[in-house]
């Protein structure tokens, strides 16, 4: 493709940023990966025999910033430590692309937001890569051009395949918990698709209250960690829709991740059977599809996308798809469901639109 291309690194190779560097380096033209970043020396190495020989390796983020060339980065380090990197890289010049969540915390992300906003020079975006799904923006689609009637309730689910290493339980300190790191998408695809900013009297105050339980039906450590390995939500926001949602660690056929959304002309299902393709197995067990083993695969036309609509934002100078306020109140979402989890209460929001439990 011609005109000029975006140099790009990646910072944290590990499972997700490496699939993004094999994207940006092979899949989207207007894009150049000049350079990946961790301090693991191992994950370097493992990263770059799948990279083409130019991309560079950096230990140092800070040495990335300054010297590899990138005008954009892409953060895919653990969520614990997005918003210093994020802020660094702002505060470097550098456009960012932030995988999701901000932070583990609200107060942390705002503090993202507010650099951000600081600095309308560059775009900065969290990859909501749902937004990115073929299906999702039909959908949107529908809603918009009035097909759908009113929408008034989304239901839907996020559940990961069991993993018997109890990875997750590791991982539960620096990812926010379950309500956070897997709640998230759920949250964003149901504010976009509720148009929850929408007719709401009070604009400042989307949400009304939310109400949290969940289960460590696998993982009872993780109850004691302030975590769960199943949790079930539900949200009221102030326009009068509702969203309710079951994230889950131990789902035993593969990642299944499905959306009901309800409207009073229709009912529209997204992936109601997770299948991998279109076959059909018939054989002594019955008839049987294969189910897509992980939310990577579920979503890899929509990863690829994410990248090239982002680099073309930049590139272009055009408006990006989902805001980092979008992301904020999202984040809100999740910590709201983590509190009532942990207190076995309803949580409020108040006319600031903010967490209280007055
Ligand atoms: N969008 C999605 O669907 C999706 C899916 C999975 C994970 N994620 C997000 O991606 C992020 C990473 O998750 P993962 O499973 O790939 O984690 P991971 O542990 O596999 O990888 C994280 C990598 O970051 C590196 N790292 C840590 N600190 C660093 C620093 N200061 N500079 C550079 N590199 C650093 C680590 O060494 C590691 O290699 C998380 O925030 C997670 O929420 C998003």
């Amino acid at each position: 493709m011609s005109g000029p291309k975006l140099p790009v690194a990646v910072i944290g190779i590990g499972r997700m940023g490496q699939s993004h560097a094999l994207n940006f380096a092979y899949a989207v033209p207007r894009a150049e990966l000049v350079a990946v970043c961790d301090p693991r020396e191992s994950a370097l190495d493992r990263a770059r025999k799948e990279l083409p020989p130019n991309v560079q390796g950096f230990l140092d983020v800070k040495e990335c910033f300054a010297k590899s060339g990138a005008k954009a980065v892409l953060i895919a380090t653990e969520t614990a430590s997005h918003a210093p990197l994020a802020k660094l890289a702002m505060e470097s010049g550098l456009h960012v692309l932030l995988e999701k969540p901000i932070s583990i915390d609200v107060e942390t992300s705002k503090e993202v937001v507010k650099v951000a906003e600081a600095h309308p020079e560059l775009k900065t975006m969290v990859a909501f890569v749902r937004r990115f799904d073929e299906s999702t923006r039909e959908l949107k689609r529908m809603i918009d051009d009035g097909e759908m009637g009113e929408v008034h309730l989304l239901k839907s689910a996020s559940n990961d395949p069991y993993d018997p290493s109890g990875f997750f339980v590791n991982f539960s300190g620096t990812s926010g918990g379950i309500f956070t790191d897997v709640g998230v998408h759920d949250i964003d695809v149901a504010r976009w698709l509720l148009d929850v900013a929408n007719g709401c009297p009070n604009p400042a105050k989307q949400v009304h209250r939310v109400f949290a339980i969940g289960q460590s039906v696998r993982h009872p450590e993780l109850k004691e960690m302030g975590d769960a390995d199943n949790g079930m939500g539900i949200v009221e926001f102030t326009n009068g829709t509702v969203f309710m949602c079951h994230m889950s660690r131990t789902q035993m056929n593969g990642h299944e991740c499905w959306a009901e959304l309800f409207g009073t002309e229709k009912k529209v299902v997204i992936n109601g059977n997770p299948q991998l393709n279109k076959l059909e197995i018939r054989d002594k067990y019955g008839v049987r599809t294969e189910s897509t083993a992980t939310h990577y695969l579920r979503y890899k036309d929509a990863f690829v996308r994410e990248l090239q609509d982002f680099t073309a934002c930049v590139l272009d100078n055009k408006p990006l798809p989902v805001s980092l306020r979008d992301a904020l109140e999202a984040s809100k979402i999740a910590t709201a469901f983590t509190l009532s989890y942990h207190k076995g209460v309803p949580v409020f929001f108040d006319d600031q639109g903010e967490v209280t439990l007055d």
